[in-house]
Order: C-alpha cells, then structure tokens, then sequence
C-alpha cells in the first residue's frame, strides 16, 4: 500500500515541489496526503494547490492573540495532520518549533530538513551564517542534513546528512542556490529511507 506523507511549510515549497516532481517521476512511492502552512503566502500552497493535493493554511497567530498557549495550537495542528493517516511527517521548511504536544501524536515519524550539518548552525538562517563564518575562516564546507525530530530544535538523530562546498568566490546567493538543489536531492534519499 503506497505510504502516505504529510508536508508542513512555511515558506516558497522547492523542498515541496521536489517531493512532488520525483513522486511524478517514479522516483518516491508515497503519496501526500497533506500539505500544510503556518503561513497564508507561502508559494508552496500554490504548488500544492497545483498538484491536486490537499492543503491547508493553519496559523498559529489566532492562538497568541487569544492567549491561547503553543501546545494548543502544537495539538490542534496535530489533530488536524493525523486526519490523513501519515505514515511519515515531513518538515520542508516549516519555520515554527513543534512540542510533544504535536510530536507525541507522530512518535518516531517525524522528520525535519535543516540547511546545515549535523551539529552546527542550529535555527534560523543557517546558510547566511554558515557564509559569514566561511568568511571569517571558521569553515572550509557546508551542508544540510534530514534528521528525526525531537523537542531540541535542529537537534534529533541524523537520517541523512550531505557536504556542501563554499568556493572563495561566492555570494551568498551561489551558495543558497548549491545548497537548496543539494537538499532536494537529500530529502527525496531520506524519505526513501525513512519509508524502507
Ligand atoms: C530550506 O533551506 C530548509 O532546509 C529550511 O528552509 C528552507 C525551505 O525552503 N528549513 P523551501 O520552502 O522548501 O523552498
């Protein structure tokens, strides 16, 4: 029976969109049976929405303003991903920390993308800092890596992990560019691993 993934984003979806491609190609038996967003602009709704597969835009704003606490929003959003059964969770940048009061609901099945290697640049902007600290000699590489979730941001096992080069002449957007088509190419690996 194909598995079946949910995809949460906050952001333009090319993550997305190369889970989408190598399910068209042959390339990944599975299937999305969901996508959802933190995030109402998010191209990767658009993608999503292009591809016939169901999506929906779940903010947390409403929450924070009722004074309503993340786990809430962590468990309603968990209530709402479990509807389509998932056998795997994919994190393809969704940019909000997730509690065990979503985690537990998914114990073991949820994974997240992070623009850097294993133990270095956790949290935002990985790939700018990881630029800047190429700048400063700290760095001679880069990379990105596919990790199980859990509470400790950017910090759960490593499924998949993958090198990246920063050459002396790049702008940051070079090496954003080499990054984003490594991690398309990691995550798919990933996920295939991940469904066995
Ligand atoms: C990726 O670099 C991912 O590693 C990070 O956010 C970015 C998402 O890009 N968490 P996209 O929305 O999939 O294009």
């Amino acid at each position: 029976m194909t598995q079946r993934l949910a995809v949460l984003i906050s952001g333009s979806g090319s993550n997305l969109q190369a889970i989408i491609d190598a399910m068209a190609a042959g390339r990944l038996a599975a299937q999305i049976g969901v996508v959802v967003s933190n995030r109402r602009e998010a191209f990767g709704l658009v993608r999503a929405a292009r591809a016939g597969i169901p999506r929906l835009y779940f903010p947390y704003k409403p929450y924070k303003d009722a004074g309503r606490p993340r786990e809430q929003y962590d468990a309603d959003l968990a209530e709402q991903v479990a509807a389509c059964a998932p056998d795997l969770v994919v994190l393809a940048g969704w940019m909000h920390v997730l509690s065990p009061a979503f985690l537990d609901r998914f114990p073991g099945r949820v994974l997240n993308l992070h623009p850097a290697l294993p133990g270095q640049f956790a949290g935002t902007h990985a790939i700018q800092r990881a630029y800047e600290a190429f700048q400063q000699g700290e760095i001679d590489q880069t990379g990105a890596m596919v990790h199980w979730v859990v509470p400790e941001v950017d910090a759960g096992p490593v499924l998949a992990s993958v090198q990246v080069p920063i050459y002396p002449g790049d702008s940051l957007e070079e090496l954003e560019a080499r990054m984003h088509a490594a991690e398309h190419r990691l995550l798919i690996e990933a996920i295939e691993a991940a469904l066995g």
